[in-house]
């Protein structure tokens, strides 16, 4: 096998899996994609993106004409030409319980097996709890025609909205692995990264799998710190934008990840944090992390208190009130609706009788889908028309951009919600609305 230039595979190709097939052609790399999905190859195939992320359409056409990238539905072809693979399928919250599903990892790795007669590496990058990698080992190897191969866990640091940045450029690159070997395969696969001074940590595979969801439980942690301090502003009358800005200023301390608001969702923070608290009770060190629990309390409450600040601009019921909800995406720059704290507020106020009309930029598709119930827009404009109060949720650019006075014509009354601490209270208040934000006098 040549370690120079390993071939690549990436088994799953969503969020994840597309982004780092992409970049990794991006690097120099062949890479064949593999989804169970028909529809996503198919659509992969045709260089389209079947989701929203800024750079890479661009480099998806680019990669697929140059024929260095192909997309596969057979786990036969891919055990063939690559000399990597990556595992990237999801591993969502299962139903009505805290632990991780991990059907598509245990699926993706088991039809994998069968076909590899050849000495390869084969890599997760999924999050998984504490424990995942070393069982898929023993399973792969129990299905495996070559008893050589292989198994390594490269944890993914990406963020939704900046993927082939993050991916191209990460900040480190961690490799979970038993052998010289793998840390070397893996080093061949991640050459251009590495010789651009990546920092690279190579350990075990339960410090890999650790790594991964201590800092997405770190991230959520400084967000529902900020947050549970916008509780106590609320009662003291204290402005929790100025507190985090000032404490921000501390190195130690820093402004990122500290902007208090509607908190935290999307298709990791929450489930990780979840899966999380359910692997520490299975090891029995449950009390380690049982912080995460009020960590993902207080990051809830802020929805509900959301609602209510709604409530107290119209005087207590939301039945026969319109309400323009700007916003339906987990973050900006994403049409990811998963766990969203926007499109929970939006549905809240639903079920309590408001009529609910919702804009977003990218995510009315994905919003729909799971609210059929709920009006969805097409412009900004539609949504505030005639609106009793206006709801920011997700603070895409349009929306922070808005200027009162105009926005104050086309609404029926100059009520506004700011989810998300990015509006000027003074310059919307001297324009006439009655503002109110989380943590904010
Ligand atoms: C997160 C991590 O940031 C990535 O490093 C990680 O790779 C990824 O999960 C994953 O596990 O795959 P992502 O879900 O794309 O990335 O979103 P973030 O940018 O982390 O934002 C998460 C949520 O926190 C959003 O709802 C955002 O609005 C909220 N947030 C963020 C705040 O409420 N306040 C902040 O100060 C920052």
């Amino acid at each position: 096998m040549t370690t120079e230039r390993p071939k690549l595979s990436v088994i799953g190709t969503g969020y994840l899996g597309a982004t780092h097939a992409v970049c990794m052609v991006e690097l120099g790399y062949e890479v064949i994609g593999l989804d169970v999905d028909e529809e996503k190859i198919g659509r992969l195939t045709k260089g389209e993106v079947p989701f929203f992320e800024p750079g890479l359409p661009e480099l998806l056409t680019k990669h697929v004409t140059s024929g260095k990238l192909r997309f596969t539905t057979s786990y036969e072809e891919v055990a063939e030409f690559a000399d990597v693979h990556f595992v990237c399928v999801g591993t969502p919250q299962k139903k009505g319980e805290y632990s991780a599903d991990l059907r598509y990892v245990e699926s993706a790795f088991t039809s994998l097996a069968p076909h590899l007669t050849r000495k390869v590496l084969v890599v997760g990058k999924s999050t998984v709890p504490a424990g995942t990698a070393a069982h898929m080992e023993k399973l792969m190897r129990s299905l495996t025609p070559c008893k050589d191969v292989e198994l390594a866990w490269n944890p993914e640091f990406l963020r939704e909205g900046f993927a082939v940045k993050d991916t191209l450029h990460p900040d480190r690159l961690v490799f979970g692995v038993h052998s010289d070997w793998a840390e070397q395969q893996l080093r061949a696969a991640f050459a251009p990264i590495v010789d651009a001074g990546t920092p690279v940590i190579v350990t075990d595979f339960a410090t890999a799998e650790l790594v991964k969801v201590a800092a997405n439980s770190f991230l959520a942690t400084k967000i529902s710190f900020i947050n549970a301090m916008a509780e106590v502003c609320e009662t003291t009358g204290a402005d929790v934008t100025a507190l985090a800005e000032a404490i921000g200023h501390d190195e130690r301390i820093g402004h990122k990840f500290l902007r208090a608001g509607l908190g935290f969702g999307g298709g990791c923070l929450p489930k990780d944090i979840r899966a999380f608290i359910a692997r520490a009770g299975e090891l029995g060190v449950d009390q380690a992390v049982s912080f995460l629990r009020e960590v993902d309390e207080i990051n809830l409450r802020r929805r509900a208190r959301t609602v209510e600040l709604g409530l107290d601009l119209i005087d207590g019921s939301y039945r026969g009130t319109r309400i323009a909800v700007l916003g339906a995406a987990f973050k900006p720059n994403s049409d990811d609706i998963r766990d969203s704290p926007a499109l929970d507020v939006a549905a809240s106020i639903g079920r309590r009788g408001g009529d609910v009309v919702i804009f977003d930029p990218q995510a009315i598709e994905n919003a729909r889908r799971v609210h059929p119930e709920l009006i969805y827009v097409e412009s900004l404009d539609e949504a505030l028309a005639g609106a009793d109060v206006t709801m920011l949720l997700t603070e895409w650019d349009e929306f922070r951009g808005m200027d009162p006075s105009v926005v104050g014509q086309q609404v029926a009354q100059r009520n506004i919600v700011d989810g998300r601490n990015v509006l000027d209270p003074v310059q919307w208040r001297k324009a006439g609305w009655r503002y109110r934000a989380l943590g904010r006098p």
